[in-house]
């Protein structure tokens, strides 16, 4: 049974972006795959409203603002602006695309939280709160960090993010740690908000059971609800957010606020264009949300049980995306493992349908995909310009070469039935929420289209029976129709062009899969096609690799404290000749000691194997202190032209390599004796 009845308007959200950062390819995991939903339901003459927003609040915005010197609204602005532009760049098409600092959902959260208190749903306890005597202030979430209670690994005051992923209440986190000043923080008490989270247990129970969407999503929320709920800190000492009614030193968690941007933006959409929110929110329309994987207790958890509690209808379904990762690491735009979807992709040249495609069609929506330039350019280069590409492009020009128009004749029946068939697999693969499979349901007829081209031979026939050949065609543009119109959801502006090219003047967007039977219209003049699709140059994909593979090599690095190497021209090629003048040794430091006048060098005496040690002056003061230095095994450069440094004879040049700011001297991998040549 779909999730989902036909007959009524369906509203979908996406996982607001929070206003902090740039959108990467990680955010698209999610959206992409929503706006194909969307607009696949429309294409099947469903109504449906798709709504999202920027989220604004929370204390990573506050802490990311402080940084940076500007106040949280001018950060969120510049941010909102930021992913209002790319989801329009993308073809990403929200009805609303609000904020959570609108005045909508400032008052919609009062409503709500006024409701829940009315209710008896919210009571005032005084817990422990980190505070820092340093900062003198109170640290909510991100501003603490310290050891997961749960697992022990580092986490952030709010959520176990490198361990075990538990959301954690304020008090829990250990040795907490100001993350502003980074000195230790204590506990401290204060009177904060609870909502009585335990007493929707047995609601939660039954409302998960019958919890529409992909598995993923329900029974890790059942996992949760199984075990004890509970009570949940829903307010905090910041000045960024939603005032706390009655107040004025508290916000509500911005895990409040911010689903509630749901509704708001909802309301933001039916102020616009007439339409009514409550149908959704207070009626029985469904209301669907695609998240990314790792917010499922909060859409499954939280925000129902406040829903329930404030007399709001609750959402039916939940979709849950697995995870982006690039280089087999989970993205993470603070770590460095990201592909920015402007500067990394679409300043490229990319066309976003690609990018599209190769979301949606990669693999199931549930699991999680790697992100890989190469399969990026597989995929293109065989299935859309291979196959769909090909496909329009060939027929599409053989008409207008040989006919200039729809030629005339019946539509074959067994094409008819291949089309609506295939409509029928794509409509259900939708509405299981298996976006894959619609994609590759939809590539097979433009495979069998290719199939029924080749093995009709138009090319001969043409010669031999030109109204049989124009029979052929006429059933390939059938074909082409229903293509475009399957292809729309995942690429729309592609197919915006080749609804064009097959003669039709009504718009795509709005057209639905029910045109795919209408039978093509003979004599519609056709214009010269224009190629869809191009294939991705190696060159092109190998530059994009370099791009990747620089920035996650920097990112790890920089994780494991190594800096990055300053970019050096290599020299020219040499003769053996030329290397063998070297006489490298195998040397032991017998003494070292810093040179009184000078910051930077050490005087050593290395035993080279020789009668008596060397005596050689080597600029590693900075990286190495005397001591560190003796009994070290190096090598030494030892028939180089002795010279003075500061007043003292160098013998000899210990070998190192050198990084800019980090120098690592050369020894051996194993004990060996002084004066062994290396070569
Ligand atoms: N900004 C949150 C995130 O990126 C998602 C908020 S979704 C909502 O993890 F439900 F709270 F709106
Ligand atoms: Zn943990």
């Amino acid at each position: 049974m779909p999730d989902i009845p036909s007959d009524k308007a369906v509203l979908v959200t996406c996982g607001l972006p929070y206003a902090n950062g740039k959108a990467h390819v990680g955010h698209l995991r999610t959206y992409i795959p929503a706006d194909v939903y969307v607009r696949s339901l429309k294409k099947n003459s469903q109504e449906a409203t798709f709504v999202c927003g920027s989220d604004t609040h929370g204390t990573p915005i506050v802490v990311n603002a402080e940084a940076l010197g500007v106040s949280p609204k001018e950060l969120v602005q510049k941010y909102h602006a930021h992913f209002d532009e790319v989801f329009r760049k993308m073809e990403v098409e929200f009805d609303a695309f609000g904020t959570t600092d609108d005045e909508v959902n400032h008052r919609r959260t009062l409503d709500i939280v006024d409701r829940l208190i009315g209710k008896g749903y919210v009571y005032p306890k005084v817990i422990e709160i980190a505070y820092c005597p340093q900062c003198d202030r109170f640290l909510p979430d991100r501003y603490v960090e310290g050891t997961c209670p749960h697992c022990g690994e580092r986490a952030r005051g709010d959520e176990c993010d490198q361990g075990c992923g538990k959301h954690l209440e304020p008090g829990e986190l250990r040795d907490p740690v100001c993350t502003i000043c980074k000195g230790p923080a204590e506990y401290k008490q204060q009177e904060h908000f609870f909502f009585r989270l335990s007493e929707f247990s047995d609601f939660l129970l039954g409302y998960l059971e019958q919890l529409g969407g992909t598995l993923n999503a329900r029974n890790y929320a059942l996992g949760w609800v199984k075990q004890e709920l509970s009570d949940w800190c829903i307010t905090r000492n910041l000045e960024w957010g939603v005032r706390f009614p009655g107040h004025d030193d508290l916000v509500v968690y911005v895990w409040v606020d911010a689903p509630i941007g749901y509704i708001a933006f909802t309301e933001e959409w039916a102020q616009a264009s007439g339409g009514d929110w409550e149908m959704f929110w207070k009626g029985d329309c469904p209301i669907v949300h695609f998240i990314g994987g790792d917010i499922i207790y909060h859409h499954c958890i939280f925000w129902p049980a406040m829903l329930k509690g404030a007399d709001y209808s609750q959402p039916s379904a939940v979709v849950a995306s697995g995870m982006l990762k690039i280089e087999d690491r989970t993205f993470s735009k603070s770590r460095g493992y990201v592909v920015w979807v402007e500067e990394d992709y679409l300043d490229h040249g990319f066309h976003p349908d690609l990018l599209r495609y190769y979301l949606v069609s990669y693999t199931s929506h549930t699991k999680e995909v790697n992100f890989s330039w190469k399969i990026f350019q597989d995929k293109i280069n065989t299935e859309l310009v291979g196959v769909l590409g090909n496909f329009l492009y060939r027929n599409l020009l053989f008409a207008f070469k040989n006919f200039g128009e729809i030629p005339g004749g019946d539509i074959d029946p067994g094409i008819m039935e291949k089309i609506n068939s295939t409509i029928g697999e794509v409509v259900r693969a939708n509405a299981d929420y298996e976006f894959k499979k619609a994609a590759d349901t939809a590539m097979a007829l433009a495979s069998y289209g290719n199939s029924y081209f080749q093995s009709n031979e138009p090319w001969k026939l043409i010669k031999e029976d030109k109204e049989a050949c124009g029979r052929v065609i006429k059933n390939c543009l059938q074909l082409s129709r229903a293509l475009v119109l399957l292809f729309e959801p995942i690429t729309p502006g592609s197919m915006e062009k080749a609804w064009k090219q097959i003669g039709m003047d009504s718009d795509v967007h709005t057209a639905t899969y029910e045109e795919a039977t209408v039978p093509v219209v003979s004599g519609i003049k056709l214009e010269k096609p224009e190629i869809l699709f191009t294939k991705l140059e190696d060159d092109k994909i190998e530059e994009m690799e370099k791009i990747s593979s620089k920035r996650i090599k920097a990112a790890i690095a920089k994780e494991a404290g190594i800096k990055e190497v300053p970019k050096m021209e290599f020299k020219p090629e040499i003769e053996y000749d030329d290397f063998a003048k070297l006489d490298i040794r195998v040397g032991r430091v017998v003494t070292a000691e810093r040179i009184k006048k000078s910051k930077k060098l050490l005087r050593l005496e290395v035993d080279i194997g020789d009668d008596s040690p060397r005596q050689v002056v080597a600029g590693l003061a900075e990286y190495y202190k005397p001591e560190e230095m003796v009994g070290k095994t190096v090598n030494v450069l030892v028939n180089l032209k002795p010279v003075k440094l500061c007043g003292v004879e160098s013998q000899g040049m210990l070998l190192a390599a050198d990084a800019g700011e980090q120098v690592s001297l050369l020894t051996t991998d194993e004990k060996i004796s002084p004066g062994s040549c290396v070569r």
